[in-house]
C-alpha cells in the first residue's frame, strides 16, 4: 500500500488547483494569444469556453479524480469497473499524462525566461529602458542556447525538486500565499497602467465586440486555451481532486477556481494592452509579449525595479506551481505502480522533459527552420498538438465517461448537487461541451 497524502484543509485544495489554474497561461500565453488572434473575438468565445464548457468540466474531473482516490491512469480503470465498462478507459488517462509531460517541455524553457528576467531586474533593473531596447534584450535571450539552457535546467530542478518532496508537504507550502500575492502586484500594475496607459483602446481591444474576426481557428484557439488555463482534459485536476477530502463542495469550488482564473488573466491583458498601445507596439507580437512591454512599464513607474523583481519572482512561482501539477500525474502513476520512489521517478522523468526541452529552447534560435507537422516549428507543435487538440480531445473523453458510461447514482452521489444544479451540470457535460469540442474539431477538418 502506497501511502497517500491527503489535502490538510478545503482551503489547501482550492489553492492547489487555482494554482495549477494559474500560471503561464494567464500570464504570458493569454495576453499574447489575444493578440495574435484578433483581440475581443478570442475573449468572448474564450469566456463563452471557461463559462460552457470549462466549469462543468472542471467539476466532472474533480469528481472523477475524488470518487476513486487514484492516478488518471487508474482512477479510469477503477471508474470502468466500478460501472462495469472496458478496461480501455484507462487510456484516457494515459493520454492525459503524456500531454502533461509534453506541455512541460516547452512550459519549463518559458519558465526559464521567467527566471531570466529576475537575475535582470536584480542585476540591471529596468530604469529608463525605451521599446526598442527592451525587444532587444528579448531577441538577445533567445538568441542565446547556453543562458536559455541555463535557466531552464534550473527551472526544472525547482519543480521536480517540489514534487519529490510529496504532494502535501511541497504543494501546499508553496500555494499558501502566492495566489494572493500575485493579485496585489497585479492591481499596482494596473493601476499604474490606467495612469499612463492607453486603458480606453485596450478595453475596446478586448471587449467590444467584432465579430467579423471569428473564425474556426480563433475558436479552436480559445476552446483550447480555455482548457489549458483550468487545467483541465489532462488528468492533474484528477490527481489534485483524489487527495481532496470528501466534505467539499466540487461545484463551489470550480466555479471559485474558474473565476479567480479568468479574471487574473483577463486583467493582465488590460493592463498590458494599455501599455502597448500607448508605447505604439505590436498586439500581435506572440510569445515575447509581456517580456517586451512589461520591463517598459517597471522602467517607468516609481518604485519600477523594486515591483519589476517582485513580479517577475511572482510569476515563477505560479510557473512552477502549475508546473508541478503537470508532472504529478505521471509521477503519482509511476510511485503507485512500480517499485520506483518518489524521488527516483522524478529524477528519470525530469531529466526525460529537460532534455526534450533542449530541442524546444532551440527551436528559438539554431533550429528555428526546423519544421515539423504543417509547417510548424518545435515550439509550435508541441504547443498547438496539446493545447488544441489533446486537452480537448482528453476533456471530451472524460465528459462522454462521467455522462454516458458512468453510473448516474455515482456522480449524484459524488457531485451532491441539488437536482436542479445536477440536471444543469449533466446538460453542459452530455450535450452542450461535447457539441462545442466536436464541432471546432470538425471545423478544423474543414467536415463542416
Ligand atoms: N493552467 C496552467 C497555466 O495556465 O499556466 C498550465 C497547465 C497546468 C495546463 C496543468 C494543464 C495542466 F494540466
Amino acid at each position: 500500500m502506497t501511502h497517500r497524502g491527503a489535502w490538510n484543509s478545503r482551503w489547501s485544495f482550492v489553492l492547489a488547483t487555482t494554482g495549477s489554474a494559474i500560471g503561464l497561461g494567464n500570464i504570458w500565453k493569454l495576453p499574447y494569444m489575444i493578440g495574435v488572434n484578433g483581440g475581443s473575438a478570442f475573449v468572448l468565445i474564450y469566456i463563452l469556453s471557461i463559462l460552457c464548457v470549462g466549469i462543468p468540466l472542471l467539476m466532472t474531473e474533480i469528481m472523477l479524480g475524488r470518487r476513486v482516490q487514484k492516478n488518471p491512469i487508474d482512477a479510469m480503470k477503477s471508474l470502468a469497473k466500478e460501472s462495469s465498462r472496458s478496461n480501455n478507459w484507462k487510456y484516457v488517462g494515459g493520454m492525459g499524462m503524456l500531454t502533461g509531460v509534453m506541455i512541460l517541455c516547452f512550459y519549463s524553457v518559458i519558465g526559464g525566461w521567467v527566471l531570466s528576467y529576475i537575475s535582470t531586474a536584480v542585476q540591471e533593473g529596468f530604469t529608463g529602458i525605451t521599446a526598442e531596447q527592451s525587444s532587444a534584450n528579448f531577441g538577445d535571450l533567445l538568441a542565446s542556447p547556453l543562458t536559455l539552457l541555463f535557466w531552464h535546467t534550473l527551472f526544472m530542478i525547482i519543480t521536480m525538486g517540489v514534487v519529490s518532496r510529496g504532494v502535501t508537504s511541497g504543494l501546499e507550502k508553496a500555494n499558501n500565499f502566492l495566489i494572493p500575492a500575485l493579485f496585489i502586484i497585479l492591481f499596482i500594475l494596473l493601476g499604474y497602467s490606467m495612469s499612463v496607459g492607453d486603458m480606453q483602446t485596450s478595453f475596446d481591444f478586448m471587449f467590444k465586440p467584432d465579430f467579423s474576426k471569428i473564425s474556426p481557428i480563433t475558436a479552436l484557439a480559445a476552446l483550447g486555451h480555455a482548457f489549458f488555463s483550468l487545467s483541465i482534459g489532462m488528468g492533474s485536476v484528477m490527481v489534485y481532486g483524489s487527495y481532496l477530502k470528501k466534505d467539499v463542495s466540487i461545484s463551489r469550488t470550480s466555479i471559485y477556481i474558474a473565476i479567480a482564473d479568468t479574471l487574473l488573466g483577463l486583467l493582465v491583458g488590460l493592463a498590458i494592452y494599455a501599455l502597448v498601445f500607448a508605447n505604439h507596439l505590436d498586439p500581435s507580437e506572440g510569445p515575447g509579449l509581456i517580456f517586451q512591454t512589461l520591463p517598459i512599464a517597471f522602467g517607468q513607474m516609481p518604485w519600477g525595479n523594486f515591483f519589476g523583481i517582485l513580479f517577475f519572482i511572482l510569476v515563477a512561482f505560479a510557473a512552477s506551481t502549475s508546473a508541478i501539477s503537470l508532472v504529478e500525474p505521471t509521477i503519482a502513476w509511476i510511485v503507485e505502480n512500480t517499485r520506483i520512489g518518489r524521488q527516483k521517478a522524478c529524477l528519470g522523468l525530469g531529466l526525460f522533459i529537460w532534455l526534450i526541452g533542449l530541442s524546444v529552447l532551440l527551436s528559438f534560435n539554431v533550429w528555428q527552420d526546423v519544421k515539423l507537422i504543417f509547417g510548424l516549428g518545435i515550439f509550435d507543435t508541441l504547443d498547438k498538438l496539446t493545447s488544441t487538440i489533446m486537452l480537448p480531445f482528453g476533456g471530451l473523453l472524460m465528459a462522454i465517461f462521467a455522462g454516458y458510461f458512468m453510473k448516474k447514482r455515482h456522480s449524484k452521489d459524488e457531485l451532491d448537487l441539488t437536482a436542479k444544479t445536477y440536471n444543469l451540470w449533466r446538460m453542459a457535460n452530455n450535450i452542450i461541451a461535447p457539441i462545442a469540442i466536436c464541432s471546432v474539431f470538425l471545423y478544423l477538418l474543414n467536415i463542416v
